[in-house]
């Protein structure tokens, strides 16, 4: 018995990636998969139907069900299809997996308009618009008892330490984060739980150029882009229990992100501050240095950073 078995589940950018070993697993798991993916490069240009339509074959050979669709989930119509295609074919839909995504890396003072939309649609946009067509769908068939589950794919870049180069990609990804929390609100009584992975270092063509990602590994290899599958697999499962919620995955390490937690705070009764006064007291609320915090990130990753040494890395990129 699979922990997907009899539900149906539409997985987007699942040509490659993480999203193809998501595909994969989920119908070894027993799911009738739609596998998403318009087969563009990494830029988000270009297309080819055959990415989706190969994993989709490769899955039925192995003697699982799915169906290919080669839709951006950009495009608002094609958002519609992908979920209508689900139901058409396999009769119900219960998993939305967003996982498609595309980049355009490049610094602030460099960044085009076209870069900054082009990742902001395929990301945020279309994040909300395949959830959007799979919640009217929803709204129109709910069935009680019956659990629906979207996963939503969101980055360290965006919830935990944005990287220099991603104005367009941290912003969508916790743009993502939120809005899965206005879903996990919205959706709760049609019985619909909305939660994110975060994956970390999975070795992709997005994170090819990423210090470390190419090494060898022996035995279990926490890069394999398939350690996430399993986790969006539960997320995804009628048992789990879990809403709002966002799990950053790293090899087989799965660790909750407490993205609402406040900090440490200064009040004083009965009247506004003025700003010499609030000057003495945010003294006494730490103060959070983001190079340090990525530099101690990435220490682990890649064998030690220094604080100058990640400035001068941060140069280098924005040259
Ligand atoms: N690899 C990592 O370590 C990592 C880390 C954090 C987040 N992520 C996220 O995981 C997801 C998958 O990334 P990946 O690393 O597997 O990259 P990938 O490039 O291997 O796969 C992404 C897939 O999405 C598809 N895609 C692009 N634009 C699309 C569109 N408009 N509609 C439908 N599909 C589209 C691509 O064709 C591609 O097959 C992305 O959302 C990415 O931001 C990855």
């Amino acid at each position: 018995m699979g922990s997907l078995d009899g539900r149906v589940a539409l997985i987007t950018g699942a040509g490659r990636g993480i999203g193809r070993a998501e595909a994969l697993f989920f119908a070894a798991e027993g799911a009738k998969v739609v596998v998403n993916d318009p087969g563009v490069a990494a830029d988000g240009t270009g297309g080819d139907p055959g990415v989706a339509e190969e994993v989709a074959e490769e899955i039925r050979a192995a003697g699982g069900t799915a169906v290919a669709n080669s839709d951006s989930v950009a495009d608002w119509e094609g958002a519609r299809r992908m979920v209508e295609q689900a139901v058409a074919t396999f009769g119900d839909l219960h998993v939305v997996v967003n996982n498609a995504g595309n980049e355009r890396a490049r610094a602030l003072v460099n960044m085009t308009e076209e870069e900054f939309d082009s990742v902001v649609a395929v990301h945020l946009k279309g994040t909300f618009a395949v959830s959007r067509w799979a919640a009217r769908y929803w709204r129109d068939h709910t069935t009680a008892g019956v659990d629906r589950a979207i996963v939503n794919t969101v980055s360290g870049s965006g919830v935990l330490n944005p990287l220099p180069t991603q104005s367009n990609y941290a912003a969508a990804k916790a743009g993502i984060a939120a809005m899965s929390t206005v879903h996990a609100l919205e959706l709760a009584r049609q019985g619909v739980r909305v939660n994110c992975v975060s994956p970390s270092m999975a070795r992709t063509r997005l994170t090819l150029g990423v210090p470390g990602m190419s090494e060898e590994s022996h035995g279990h290899d926490p890069r394999d882009p398939a350690a996430i599958a399993p986790v969006a697999a539960y997320l995804a499962s009628a048992g789990c229990p879990f809403n709002g919620e966002v799990f950053a995955v790293r090899g087989a390490t799965v660790t909750a992100v407490l993205a609402r937690s406040r900090g440490a705070e200064v009040t004083k009764d009965g009247a506004a501050w003025n700003v010499a006064e609030l000057a003495g007291a945010m003294d006494r609320l730490p103060r959070h240095d983001p190079l340090a915090e990525l530099a101690a990130t990435l220490g682990g990753a890649l064998g030690g950073q220094d604080r100058d040494r990640l400035l001068a890395m941060i140069d280098e990129v924005l040259r």
